[in-house]
């Protein structure tokens, strides 16, 4: 009877230890004293098996591993945070801890990791780091802006008065060289207008708009720049499209999307653009998702792409996504680019639906 009670006990103790593990978040995986493979708790496997499906041919078990064995041979905790970059471009970040499993009279029975797939409070936390970068780029950048333009308008005028002055004795030559001037000093006016966009965006006006109207408008404004660039535009739509928002800010934001698609293709490049709704828990969103067949953005830029000024193109000012990036987040959307180098990118932006929310 004692017996049978003791066994019953056993068992109990063991399905409990095995409901820890297999409740657990954390991914847990063991291996003997040789490192060889002993157990893989649920988590672990999701976690592996999810990674895999993305990674197609990193092997993260074989760097945990390395990992264990790494733990037996020094006898150590290690813990490390893993990164790994999926085919997406996303980056994956893995807290993994190693340390001996002992047994009762402390030998070394073998090596436990543990590990927890924090991507999502890395990616978290570079958003915080960006905009904190951004809000202080943005004040310094203002401050400079007025500086400039100050004394450019000066000299535009005074530019002009000399060329009307010079028409007397004309000289073609001289011509060219005013209008150079004049040319170039609207060339950095434009780019502080694009600088004071981004550092101090006019108030928004929040109203009901409809994305597809926006688009619509901003189409109509692209069609030269497309056909020219012999780009084909393709648009779907969704079953309510409506936000709350500034209209002209959407515009710029999706002119500046699009913009960038247009001259990332090739001739005869293709850009999508999808509208779609998805009801979540705090209420019905709609998204906008911008993809094109071109050149992609190189993983190492990736981090760079919203940062004021970060340009790959001999005329570009790097300001579009800054700006995108700024209005994104007035009218309370969020925004997320994946490209792939060589295939393709795509933007995708989502806005509360109008009527789902009540802000301020
Ligand atoms: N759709 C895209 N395809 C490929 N690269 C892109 C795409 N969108 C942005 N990029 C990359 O991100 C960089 C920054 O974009 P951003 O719009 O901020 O500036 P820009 O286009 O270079 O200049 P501007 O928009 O001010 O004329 C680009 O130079 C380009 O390298
Ligand atoms: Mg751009």
């Amino acid at each position: 009877d004692r017996l049978k009670r003791n066994t019953e006990k056993i068992i109990e103790m063991t399905r409990f230890n095995e409901d820890i593990l297999k409740s657990i978040p954390a991914g847990i995986i063991t291996t003997d004293k040789d490192g060889h493979l002993l157990s893989v708790n649920e988590a672990a496997k999701n976690l592996l098996h999810e990674n895999r499906r993305k990674n197609r041919d990193i092997d993260i078990m074989e760097t945990l591993l390395e990992q264990l064995s790494e733990t037996l041979k020094s006898n150590r905790v290690i813990n490390n945070i893993l990164t790994f970059n999926d085919i997406e471009g996303n980056t994956i970040y893995l807290d993994v801890t190693t340390s001996l499993l002992k047994g009762n009279e402390s030998s070394k029975d073998g090596a436990i990791c543990s590990f927890n797939d924090i991507s999502d409070r890395k990616k978290f936390e570079k958003n915080m780091d960006l905009l904190d970068r951004l809000t202080s780029i943005g004040q310094f950048a203002a401050g400079i802006a007025h500086e400039i333009r100050n004394p450019l308008t000066g000299m535009k005028t005074s530019i002009q008065v000399l060329e009307n002055r010079m028409y007397k004795n004309y000289d073609s030559s001289n011509e060219r060289l005013f209008s150079g001037v004049i040319q170039e000093i609207d060339r950095i006016n434009n780019l502080i207008s694009g600088l004071l966009n981004f550092a101090k965006p006019r108030a928004s006006k929040f109203e009901k708009t409809n994305l597809e109207e926006v688009l619509e408008n901003t189409l109509t404004l692209l069609v030269n720049h497309a056909d020219e660039n012999d780009v084909e535009i393709k648009v779907s739509g969704c079953e309510n499209a409506e936000v709350c928002a500034d209209k002209a800010q959407m515009e710029q934001i999706f002119l500046n999307i699009i913009k960038n698609s247009i001259s990332a293709v090739e001739r005869s490049g293709l850009v999508t653009v999808c509208f779609s709704n998805s009801l979540r828990e705090d209420g019905m969103y709609v998204t906008a998702e911008f993809y094109d067949n071109g050149c992609g953005i190189q993983l190492k830029d990736m981090p760079k792409i919203f940062n004021p000024f970060f340009t790959t193109k001999s005329q570009g000012t790097g300001l579009g996504l800054s700006v995108v990036y700024e209005l994104v987040k007035i009218n309370h959307g969020k925004i997320d680019i994946q490209s792939v180098e060589g295939e393709g990118t795509k933007v995708r932006i989502d806005f509360p639906a109008y009527g789902g929310k009540d802000f301020e």
